[in-house]
C-alpha cells in the first residue's frame, strides 16, 4: 500500500519557487492499478519520483508498505528503492547486451550471485512472455517486446510497487494493449501495486482500478474508476467517457446521465425517457465495460422548456442527470 500525506515539493528557481506538488493526500491500495492523469506540468512525474525516493519531498510523508521513504536517511534509501520498480516511456536497454543480460543488470548491481541471477532472469522473462527471446538483442525486438523487457528489468529486485511514467506513450494501439494486458496480469498473479501515469484516457479505462486527476500539484478528483465516471459532469467522467459531439437543435437541449448498470437497468432508463412523450428522445445510449463494472451513458434531446421535467424523471429512475449547457445562444 502507498500512502501520501500532505506531500509538498517545491523546486527553487531563479524566477521564484515552482510548487510542483501542493499538499497531496492519496492512498493506493495494495494489488491495485492506480492511474495518475493531468496536463503537462501538473506534477505527475514529481509524484512518482517522490515515491521512488529519487526526490525528497519539501514536506509531508511518503509511505510504501509501511516504510516511510521520505524519512529514511540516504544510506538506507538505496535498499528501500529496490521495493519500487520504474518503467518509463523510453526503455533504454543496453544494445550490446542480450535481453537476459539487460534484465540481469539490476541484480548484478544488487550483488546477487551469478547462479541465482540466471534463475531469476529466466523466471522474469517467463512472467513477461519472453522466455524464448533470452538470447536476442534489443534491436531484434518490437516496441512492445522492448517495453516488456523494461518491465521484467523493473521487477528484477522483486519490488512490491511498479511505477510507470507514460509507459505506452511511444507505442501504437495494439502494442499498448499488449503492455497493459501484462500490467493487469502482474497485478492479478503477483499482487503487485501499480501506479501508472498517462495522458491517454484509453489507458485508464483499460487498466486502472482507481484514478487521480492532478492539476497544479493538487488532487482535483480521485476514486475508484466506476465511481468517478458515474459522477456526472465531473472532470474525470468527462475525460474518460467523452460526450459524443452532437449538433444540438435550436430551442432544444441535451440532458446527460451516467449510471452504473449495477444500480440502474438500461431498459429502466429508456422507459423513463419514453414516458415523457414523443418530443423527448434518446439520441445516444452507450454501455461500456470499465474496471469490472458496466457504465451506461444516456444522452436525451428535449425541448428546452422541458429540461427540468426530464431531469426530474431521470432522477426518479435512479440516474444522476445533468443538463448540458447547449443553449440557443451558444448554438448561434
Ligand atoms: N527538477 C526540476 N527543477 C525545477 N522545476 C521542476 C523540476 N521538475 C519539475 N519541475 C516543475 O514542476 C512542475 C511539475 O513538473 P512534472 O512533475 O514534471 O509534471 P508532469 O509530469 O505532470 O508534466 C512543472 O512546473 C515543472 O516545470
Ligand atoms: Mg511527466
Amino acid at each position: 500500500m502507498i500512502e501520501l500525506s500532505a506531500l509538498r515539493k517545491v523546486y527553487p528557481s531563479p524566477d521564484g519557487d515552482v510548487v510542483a506538488l501542493d499538499g497531496i493526500d492519496l492512498t493506493v491500495e495494495r494489488g491495485t492499478v492506480h492511474g495518475v492523469v493531468g496536463r503537462s506540468g501538473a506534477g505527475k512525474s514529481t509524484l512518482i519520483r517522490c515515491l521512488t525516493g529519487l526526490e525528497r519531498p519539501t514536506s509531508g510523508t511518503v509511505t510504501v508498505d509501511g516504510v516511510t521513504i521520505s524519512a529514511l536517511p540516504e544510506a538506507r534509501l538505496r535498499a528501500a528503492r529496490r521495493r519500487t520498480g520504474m518503467v518509463f516511456q523510453h526503455v533504454n536497454l543496453l544494445d550490446s547486451r542480450t535481453i537476459a543480460a539487460n534484465v540481469a543488470y539490476p541484480l548484478e548491481v544488487a550483488g546477487v550471485p551469478r547462479r541465482q541471477r540466471a534463475a531469476r532472469v529466466a523466471e522474469l522473462l517467463d512472467v513477461v512472455g519472453l522466455g524464448d527471446r533470452a538470447g536476442a538483442h534489443p534491436a531484434q525486438l518490437s516496441g512492445g517486446q522492448k517495453q516488456r523487457v523494461g518491465i521484467a528489468r523493473a521487477l528484477a529486485t522483486e519490488p512490491s510497487v511498479l511505477l510507470c511514467d507514460e509507459p505506452t506513450s511511444a507505442l501504437d494501439g495494439e502494442t499498448t494493449r499488449e503492455v497493459l494486458g501484462l500490467v493487469r496480469d502482474l497485478r492479478d498473479r503477483l499482487g503487485i501495486t501499480v501506479v501508472i501515469i498517462t495522458h491517454e484516457p484509453a489507458v485508464v479505462r483499460e487498466v486502472c482500478d482507481a484514478v487521480t486527476l492532478l492539476q497544479h500539484g493538487r488532487v482535483v478528483q480521485s476514486g475508484a474508476l466506476a465511481d468517478v465516471v458515474t459522477q456526472v459532469g465531473s472532470p474525470l467522467s468527462r475525460a474518460l467517457v467523452p460526450v459524443p459531439d452532437l449538433p444540438p437543435g435550436a430551442r432544444r437541449a441535451l440532458v446527460e446521465a451516467v449510471y452504473s448498470t449495477r444500480a440502474v437497468a438500461t431498459s429502466a432508463a429508456f422507459a423513463a425517457v419514453a414516458s415523457l412523450g414523443d418530443d423527448v428522445e434518446v439520441t445516444s445510449a452507450t454501455v461500456e465495460p470499465l474496471a469490472g463494472e458496466r457504465v451506461g451513458r444516456l444522452i436525451v434531446d428535449a425541448p428546452r422548456d422541458r429540461v427540468e421535467e426530464v431531469v426530474a424523471r431521470l432522477r426518479a429512475a435512479g440516474l444522476e442527470p445533468l443538463a448540458a449547457p447547449t443553449s440557443e445562444e451558444e448554438v448561434a
